[in-house]
């Protein structure tokens, strides 16, 4: 199947993000027809083993998060990731978000045929850039026994950006302000990407934890957030070019929020090399959590 990204109706503001197809689900759950794309989610979506509910939207429909989830062998230990599906009217989105969604829904793909411990469930947001509603309306909506299932949320919005640098969200200082504290345990998540960058001899730098994506409503929530990101519209310096090469005095993402964020917008070693990371930091805690909920 094909997702097309954004609202999908006009072909100016749609692009096509990859060759994908939703991981097993009960096709009961898809509350609203998909509209204007080729995405067969019919057949998608009717594999036994998971739930999910998607929806696209047109200009006439209210944005809508779509779920999706792996059963693990525990039901009570709720892995989570997410990514914003939306874009900002002026463009198509595809590093922002096109980049993310991808990322997640390739993983959620592979993943099909396990049966990990604990249970994983994929979020791709709507209306993240209205002021992160589809995250924030997740949240609320949960039931205080629903929150405390979830053991930790891993956030991928922008990962690859065309000027990027890799950054890893920063678990030990943020700019939220007392008494709002980011989580223990989110520092473990830092830990674990970092790890990974180490070991494949690429160099990070933090990411702040600054509300400005999705991570947000779960770091109120209590609920430990990680994730990654290259970079939005900070220029470049020329001690990044120097460490990561790109364009010194460039955005990071040269056509953030603009109508050239289509499909030529991104570095593909970027996406790679992030996808990688996010696939083995959703495998790692969809068999263990205790480093990050003790
Ligand atoms: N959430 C921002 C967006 O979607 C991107 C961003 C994330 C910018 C984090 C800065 C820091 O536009
Ligand atoms: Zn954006
Ligand atoms: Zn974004
Ligand atoms: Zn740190």
């Amino acid at each position: 199947a094909v997702i097309i990204m954004n609202q999908g109706n006009t072909p100016e503001r749609s692009g096509v993000l990859t060759n994908v197809t939703l991981i097993g689900a009960n096709p009961t759950a898809l509350d609203v027809p998909v509209v204007g794309t080729s995405f067969d989610a019919g057949a998608a979506l009717a594999q036994p083993g998971s739930t999910a509910t998607v929806s696209m939207f047109t200009e006439n429909n209210p944005q809508k998060n779509v779920i999706a989830e792996l059963p693990g062998r525990n039901p009570d230990n709720v892995v989570m990731a997410g990514a914003h599906l939306d874009s900002v009217p002026e463009g198509p989105g595809i590093n922002d978000n096109g980049s993310g969604s991808a990322a997640l829904i390739e993983i959620a793909q592979n993943m099909t045929k396990l049966k990990p411990q604990n249970t994983v469930r994929f979020a791709w947001w709507g209306a993240e850039e209205e002021g992160l509603l589809g995250s924030a309306a997740y949240v609320e909506g949960l039931s205080d026994e629903e929150r405390d299932r979830i053991a930790l949320y891993l956030n991928f919005d922008m990962i690859a950006s065309p000027n990027y640098i890799y950054m890893v969200y920063d678990g030990d200082e943020s700019t939220f302000e007392a008494p709002v504290v980011v989580p223990e345990g989110s520092v473990e998540i830092e830990d674990l990407f970092e790890r990974y960058f180490t070991s494949i001899d690429t160099p990070y730098d933090d990411a702040e934890f600054s509300g400005r994506s999705d991570y947000e409503a779960f770091i109120l929530a209590g609920i430990p957030a990680g994730g990654l990101f290259t970079g939005a519209e900070d220029e470049k310096t020329v001690e990044q070019a120097e460490i990561w090469g790109g364009t010194a005095g460039e955005w990071l993402d040269p056509c953030y929020h603009q109508a050239c964020d289509d499909i030529d917008n991104v570095s593909l070693d970027a996406l790679e090399t992030n996808t990688d990371a996010i696939a083995l930091a959703v495998l790692a805690y969809s068999y263990s959590t205790e480093l990050v909920n003790g």
